[in-house]
């Protein structure tokens, strides 16, 4: 099948699972041929590896079955792209092409239109910014890219593709002065908190799309529209997506997990309430610096690689006991989240919001000025 017949069949699949409502963003998609900004080897988990797979050993049919599913193809691991790797390798993903209904999940959400400038921080493929470059033409649309390499490749195939928008290499947690002022920021990569800079950057009344995640990697999509005082507000929607880390916002490595008996109590909370989606959110609204493990037996620990503290459950008869050790009281911090969480009845993520200003970010839930609420890390 030719690479039009698969393209419009993954544009009907969008359309009829909801994800593509927009008709100027239909006829974005139904331009961009995504196999071009895949190059020729993406990687495919392998167990705990990721093992690479190449176009000439695929097939070019097979390939662009690949291309036009609606999945996430992961393009680089630490540095290295898929068609350096010589074999399987282990590590993180730092760079995709998002799954196409994200892409267009959130070019939606954002709520661009005609006319308006965006800037997108992580080019990645290039894929998503050849959409918003053939929705609101090359002159509106501006992205960043962290890693050198990627950028270089993303530009030629937005050109070989006949675009020509703003690439630029840079940090986009500073955002890009230079196209300033910009009525929407979409980050396709997740951040810890809003970068000030995004704030700056806006025109009055403009958006920030984003996921906000951690070093849980729970993570929440959101809206958020800027008003007159410089105050952005918005809701999470509840869409269970996430992003990788924006790179500067990646948690530290982390030393060997030794389990220190520390101080051990009872814990009402059992870890197992951490496989929900708006908990494990809750868990790390809670314990903002801590990164999360489960174990074999369904239990969890809680490391914080600064101030070494740490907080690891066993199970206790019918029930689960904590031990905490190190200047912070991980287990505690989280059961207190959860606890407030729970009071309110346990609701969906969309029942929280957050507002930030230049001064403070905070996560609420229900009422932002009389719920439950958390600072983020800024
Ligand atoms: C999920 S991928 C982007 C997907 C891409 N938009 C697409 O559709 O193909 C995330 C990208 O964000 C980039 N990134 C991470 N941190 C960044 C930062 N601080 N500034 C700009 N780009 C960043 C990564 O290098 C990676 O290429």
């Amino acid at each position: 099948m030719s690479s039009i017949t698969l393209r419009q069949e993954l544009v009907d699949e969008l359309a009829t699972r909801g994800h593509l409502t927009d008709p100027a963003w239909r006829a974005a998609v139904e331009a961009v041929p995504r196999e071009l900004f895949l190059g020729d080897a993406v990687f495919r988990p392998d167990g705990t590896r990721w093992k690479p797979l190449r176009r000439n050993a695929l097939g070019d049919e097979e390939w662009l079955r690949l291309a036009y599913s609606d999945s996430t193809w992961v393009t680089q691991i630490d540095g290295i792209g898929a068609a350096e790797a010589s074999g399987p390798l282990s590590g993180r993903p730092t760079s995709s092409s998002t799954l196409p209904s994200l892409v267009v999940r959130m070019l939606e959400l954002a709520g661009v239109g005609a006319g308006e400038k965006v800037l997108e921080i992580g080019t990645g493929t290039g894929y998503s910014t050849a959409i918003l470059s053939h929705r609101l033409g090359d002159r509106l649309v501006h992205s960043v890219e962290y890693d050198p390499e990627l950028a270089g490749s993303a530009a030629q195939r937005l050109h070989s593709a006949g675009y020509f928008p703003d690439c630029v290499v840079g940090d986009g947690l500073r955002g890009h002065q230079n196209g300033a002022d910009y009525h929407a920021i979409i980050a396709t990569c997740a951040v810890r908190s809003i970068p000030p800079s995004w704030l700056w950057q806006l025109h009055d009344g403009g958006s920030i799309t984003t996921t906000i995640s951690g070093w849980m990697l729970a993570s929440g999509l959101i809206r958020l529209a800027l008003d007159e005082e410089g105050v952005a507000r918005g809701r999470f929607t509840g869409d269970p997506v996430t992003y990788m880390l924006a790179r500067p916002h990646e948690r530290p490595p982390r030393p060997t997990f030794y389990q220190h008996p520390g101080s051990t109590r009872r814990t009402d909370i059992a870890p197992d309430l951490l496989d929900d989606w708006t908990a494990h959110f809750v868990a790390q609204l809670g314990a903002p610096s801590a990164e999360l493990t489960r174990s074999s037996d369904g239990g969890a620990a809680l490391v914080d690689v600064a101030s070494g503290s740490q907080a690891w459950t066993e199970p206790d008869g019918d029930g689960w006991q904590v031990h905490q050790d190190g200047p912070l009281r991980l287990w505690d911090q989280v059961e207190d989240a959860l606890t407030a969480w729970q009071e309110q009845g346990s609701p969906d993520q969309a029942a929280f919001g957050m507002t930030v200003t230049e001064w403070e970010q905070t996560v609420w839930l229900g009422d932002p000025d009389d719920g439950p609420r958390w600072r983020l890390p800024t």
